[in-house]
């Protein structure tokens, strides 16, 4: 086994922590500037949750419906977060897009086209109009391939398969760098940096169903939390109405929205397309007395409707939740989305390749002829790191967060498409805060060696345990608890069981054992991404305890409505007493920031 010593130092003006859309974007703008900077992940360059945003990124081009601009942008995104959003990120996101769209064509994406050659738009929910610029169903792979070729064409050095524990302060606090192993040999490695960006992604990883690969464990998320910043909006979690169901192997994995978006319609087992019973009254088909006369009635976009399939995703999801509770799910335990009967084979294999491959190699489900079996899979967390809009700055001096781990932009409940969006949109601002933050001069002074050896003791201890819990255990049960007790719909004796069983997984944690070396090692892998898991799971427990109300991607059953007084706040978390994962949180209400009234205009309009 190699020394329990830091075997290599490195220094950076700009170091940013995650390799998905935000932390490429954000490398490229401060590379811009002139800054030495590095990108650091976990895994491998051009393996992240991105790829999993399949159907395309929101920008109001008006490519295909010319009415479309930023304000209508702006207001679908608040409705769609039920305005728990902090609205001036919403409002640079809205006007910033289409720049950053352009942006990457220009670097090299090839977008799908309209027939006179722009850029493609795709229907999705929640959005008033097709907005959706898109690379048929791979749109996040063709965003990290674009940014990836650009990141390194500039030059600019990565470290892959480097996985940070922790962030590491000066002496006056200020965050200066982190402390990370290399997966491959268990050597550790620290970084000092006069400015630090996260864009680390999500935590979905500590659900049992979910679209996230094994890299969605909340390490920003719980690092910042323990660096001194604040998380809002926890308890806010997405559902993406549409994970695979079967076989159970592959339970979570993502069907894209784009299958819907392109005239995939959802129906019960009895064969009833149960959106319609989902809709607002006022914008049901009551005259239609086809189905064919009722889709288009609700295709008609210049009347403001849309099929109920598009509804956001929260409702959808919802109502596939509920119709699967009443005796009229599918066989596994999902419902059915049908795109054979309403398109043709060649163009579901064009404008859905990777569907139709996903569920002919791992469910052996012909698309363009079968129908598929799916239902709600952890996808996304709203809530996240609490930034200033402007600069990604956080509460931690000298850390800048964008992407997945970011709070506020989607307030409650994101519109599918938004994500692609936000990375590009926050990821430059979050490059930007940070040059300008080093270039101020105003950053770290030192490196506190004593964090860096706290951190390593720490991460050895399941080492030196001869008896002790299994990481793989832990994790398994820990998923099943989250997936029960703070899912899709939660209670209040639910939400305390899992407060009360989060506190006995402390204990488990502490009492990790972990056996061989530590080069290329998964257990002691997953054991150092356990403390993040927890620490991120107990933030979204207690804001679910706290918000007595249904709102976005938190539904509670025992307070099924929206009550306007938890509109006007968000539950944000803190660690007062600064350190790790065995600190107390505190979780207070903090107000959401007002809108001035030109911006509450524009949510007025009744379409
Ligand atoms: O369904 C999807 O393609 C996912 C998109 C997103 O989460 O934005």
């Amino acid at each position: 086994m190699s020394t329990d010593t830091v075997s290599e130092h490195h220094e950076y003006d700009v170091l940013i922590i995650g390799a998905g859309g935000a932390g490429l974007r954000a490398a490229i703008e401060a590379k811009q500037r002139g800054l030495k900077v590095a990108l650091v992940t976990k895994s491998l360059l051009g393996k992240a949750h991105t790829v999993m945003a399949e159907g395309g990124m929101a920008a109001a081009m008006g490519n295909v419906y010319p009415e479309d601009n930023w304000m209508v942008h702006f207001r679908d995104t608040m409705r769609g977060g039920k305005m728990l959003n902090n609205y001036r990120m919403a409002e640079l996101h809205a006007k910033e897009a289409p720049d950053r769209v352009h942006e990457l064509e220009q670097w090299g994406a090839l977008f799908d086209r309209t027939k006179d050659g722009k850029i493609l738009q795709r229907d999705f929910g929640g959005h008033r109009y097709a907005r959706l610029a898109h690379v048929g169903d791979r749109t996040g792979l063709e965003l990290i391939r674009t940014l990836q070729q650009k990141v390194v064409s500039m030059g600019t050095d990565v470290f892959m398969e480097c996985k940070v524990l922790k962030l590491v302060h000066d002496n006056s606090g200020k965050v200066a760098g982190c402390v990370a192993y290399w997966r491959a040999t268990g050597e550790f490695v620290t970084f000092s940096a006069k400015a630090v960006v996260l864009a680390t992604g999500g935590v979905g990883k500590s659900w049992k169903f979910t679209s996230n690969s094994w890299e969605g464990t909340g390490d920003g998320h719980a690092m910042a939390l323990w660096a001194g910043a604040e998380l809002i909006d926890m308890e806010a979690i997405q559902f993406h109405p549409t994970g695979m169901v079967w076989p159970l192997s592959v339970r979570g994995i993502l069907v894209t929205e784009g299958v819907r978006g392109d005239g995939g319609i959802l129906k019960n087992s009895e064969g009833e397309r149960f959106m319609f019973n989902y809709v607002a009254d006022m914008f049901r088909a009551e005259t239609a007395e086809t189905p064919e006369e009722a889709d288009r009635w609700y295709d008609d976009h210049s009347a403001g409707r849309r099929p109920p399939e598009l509804l956001p995703r929260d409702e959808v999801a919802r109502a596939i939740n509920t119709e699967v509770k009443a005796g009229r799910g599918s066989p596994h335990g999902g419902v059915y989305l049908d795109i054979a009967s309403r398109r043709t084979p060649e163009f579901i294999r064009r404008r859905l390749p990777s569907m139709y491959h996903q569920f002919m190699e791992l469910a052996g489900v012909d698309i363009t002829k079968e129908m598929m079996e799916i239902g709600p899979t952890c996808h996304y967390i709203m809530g996240g790191v609490k930034v200033d809009a402007e600069t990604t700055a956080t509460a931690a001096e000298g850390l800048f967060a964008a992407g997945e781990v970011a709070g506020g932009m989607h307030g409650a409940n994101r519109l599918g498409g938004n994500s692609l969006s936000d990375l590009i949109v926050f990821g430059r601002r979050a490059g930007m805060g940070a040059a300008d933050y080093v270039e101020s001069g105003k950053g770290p002074t030192g490196f506190d060696q004593s964090e860096v050896d706290e951190a390593i003791k720490e991460a050895l201890a399941p080492f030196k345990r001869e008896t002790g819990e299994n990481p793989y255990d832990i994790q398994r049960d820990l998923q099943e608890m989250m997936q029960t007790n703070v899912g899709i719909i939660r209670t209040a004796s639910e939400i305390d069981e899992a407060i009360v069983k989060l506190e006995e997984f402390t204990e488990r944690i502490n009492n990790l054992s972990v056996k061989g070396g530590r080069a290329y090692n998964p257990g002691w892998n997953l054991a150092t991404d356990l403390p993040s898991m927890l620490t991120v799971s107990k933030c979204t427990a207690r804001g679910a305890r706290e918000r007595k109300e249904s709102r976005g991607g938190h539904t509670r059953e025992d307070f099924p409505k929206a009550d306007p007084n938890y509109g006007k706040i968000n539950f944000a978390h803190s660690l007062p007493s600064g350190g790790d994962w065995h600190g107390e949180i505190k979780t207070v209400e903090s107000p959401i920031l007002v809108m001035p009234d030109e911006l509450k205009a524009l949510l007025e309009d009744g379409k």
